[in-house]
């Protein structure tokens, strides 16, 4: 009984995780508790940035933001490190989470990855990339090896 109960809250907290729109933040300096949200002089770029203007997503298989309805897609960039854009449709279906991590599934075309590269912009706007081994770009203050989260499993 106490163990189906477990099952039972376990599979609540995952749905519940699943089901609403969330914010997504980095949790690692120097962009911890910066959120997911297009870049206001270029809005199809995608950024960490305040808290205030940050956006919500609806996350399965794709990316959506609740406020734009815009979906977040991977670029073809032949660096390791790839673009990241806002656009109108979903070209990039391969996203999930792992907890509260998000992630390409391993069925996707990218396999399993959580790295993303931030690169800094003004203030505290960091551009952000899907990073799929470890070069970044030269001139540039960037983190690498970050990873994105849902601000809990609520
Ligand atoms: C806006 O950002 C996207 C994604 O980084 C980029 O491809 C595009 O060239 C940018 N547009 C302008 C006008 O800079
Ligand atoms: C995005 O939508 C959420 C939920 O409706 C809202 O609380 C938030 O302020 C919106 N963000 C922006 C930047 O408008």
């Amino acid at each position: 009984m106490h163990h189906l109960l477990v099952a039972l809250f376990a599979a609540a907290v995952q749905g519940a995780a699943l089901a609403k729109p969330e914010q997504i933040r980095s949790d690692q300096d120097p962009v911890f508790h910066l959120y997911l949200q297009a870049y206001p002089k270029n809005t199809s770029m995608v950024v960490l940035g305040p808290a205030a203007t940050s956006e919500y997503f609806n996350i399965a298989g794709s990316i959506q933001s609740t406020n734009t309805s815009s979906y977040l897609n991977i670029g073809s960039d032949s660096t390791s490190y790839k673009t990241l854009t806002f656009d109108k449709t979903a070209t990039t279906t391969g996203w999930g989470l792992e907890g509260d991590t998000i992630i390409t599934t391993q069925t996707s075309s990218y396999g399993r990855q959580l790295n993303f590269l931030a690169c800094q912009l003004d203030g505290q706007y960091w551009q952000v990339y899907f990073q799929t081994g470890s070069s970044t770009p030269s001139g540039k203050t960037c983190s690498n090896y970050q990873s994105l989260h849902l601000p809990c499993l609520c």
